[in-house]
């Protein structure tokens, strides 16, 4: 036996072995160039090997490892295997942050302190989710930050983007923590008054791709009221009792009722309980493979979207799968759509001299 034969061998042994006995890690890999700037991916590890990572196009989480009841690791976002798949047309905001104003706003305008906005109006005539280029389609820069388990991602908005006024300097944490939470702490502050409303646009499947879609996972949400909307997605103004469609205080499967609800879930739900403070608002679970996730936020709403529009024509996706109707859900925490033009619904203007704030954790558990 010659032992140089079997050296490469022992060595990428002892790199994987060794890899996982650190604490926190934070690797990093080339994904691609955006505007003549390097894309680059960042993973963060936990001690229980769960990874998160990252890239600079839209802040966006590409991956999501997450432990099953067996303790193996499952991928439980969607996503796709190369940046061209993050770029194309019709990219449902896989996994980005999403600003200035996430969801929807009337006729894409409002009018602040007497003042008329025009909005880019990229969704029938309305503003969704920040216009033609939302923050889910910018480079933000990333930093490690020491102790390896926060990435920090900073973005300038300047006056005028999308038509909003005011400069907007933003920083998002991303932590992953050695409890398999992934905790995103929103800051922001303007140079004059605009609306703000910043969300996470990831997508779960916590089977990991051994069922097509999340019609079987269980979806409890904390929450009797929500905000009825036209046929254009837009609230009509009133907060209602949740319909027996709408009604998840007490967990059931997605699929079970969303035959009543024409086009699939796609709704705000009015969490219970908003003061501010961060509390546990929804758990979402997957029998089969033993995962939960829960959803703590410090926000008034969560746009609870069941991946209504996907259809399966997205290409450059992860292993080449399909991501058919209902592939992945999505469990948006923010303020309520149109806040702007609706005076009777929480805030979301920011002025000079303030700080927004917006804290929300997805908690992954063993639910057996
Ligand atoms: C919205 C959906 C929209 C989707 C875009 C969700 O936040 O509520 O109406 O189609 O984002 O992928």
């Amino acid at each position: 036996m010659k032992p140089m034969k079997y050296l490469p061998v022992f060595l990428l042994l002892t790199a994987c072995t060794q890899a996982p006995k650190k604490d926190r890690l934070i690797m990093t890999k080339p994904f691609g160039n955006f505007e003549s700037q390097a894309v680059t991916e960042y993973t963060l590890i936990n001690q229980q090997g769960m990874e998160l990572s990252v890239i600079n196009y839209g802040g966006a989480v590409t991956r999501l490892l997450v432990p099953d009841k067996n303790g193996e690791q499952g991928d439980v976002v969607a996503g796709f295997d190369s940046l061209a798949g993050y770029l194309q047309k019709g990219n449902p905001y896989f996994g980005a942050l999403i600003g200035r104003y996430g969801n929807r706003i009337d006729k894409a305008g409002f009018t602040l302190d007497d003042h008329p906005y025009q909005l880019d109006a990229n969704d029938h005539g309305n503003s969704l989710h920040g216009g033609n280029k939302g923050y889910d389609k910018v480079y933000w820069q990333i930093t490690k930050l020491p102790g390896d388990s926060s990435l920090k991602l900073t973005y300038k908005s300047k006056d005028g983007e999308g038509g909003y006024p005011g400069n907007l300097d933003i920083e998002v944490m991303y932590t992953l923590g050695s409890d398999n939470s992934w905790r995103i702490d929103y800051k922001a502050t303007t140079d004059k008054p605009t609306p703000v409303n910043l969300t996470q646009h990831a997508y779960f499947n916590l089977s990991a791709g051994s069922e097509p879609t999340i019609l079987n996972h269980n979806l409890q949400i904390d929450a009797e009221k929500y905000t009825p909307v036209d046929s254009l997605l837009i609230p009509i103004g009133r907060v209602d009792g949740v319909t027996a469609a709408l009604d998840f205080r007490n967990a059931k499967p997605v699929g079970r009722d969303i035959a009543q609800v024409a086009g699939g879930y796609d709704h705000n739900w009015v969490l219970n309980k908003h003061d501010a403070s961060l509390r546990k608002v929804a758990i979402l679970s997957h029998a089969a493979s033993g995962r939960g996730m829960e959803v703590w936020t410090t926000e008034p709403g969560l746009q609870f979207y069941s991946g209504n529009f996907l259809d399966g024509t997205l290409s450059h996706t992860k292993n080449g799968k399909p991501y058919i109707q209902h592939a992945a859900l999505c469990l948006e925490a923010q303020h309520f759509p149109d806040s702007p033009n609706q005076p009777s619904f929480p805030g979301t203007i920011l002025r000079p001299g303030q700080v927004y704030t917006q804290t929300t954790i997805y908690k992954f558990i063993n639910i057996q």
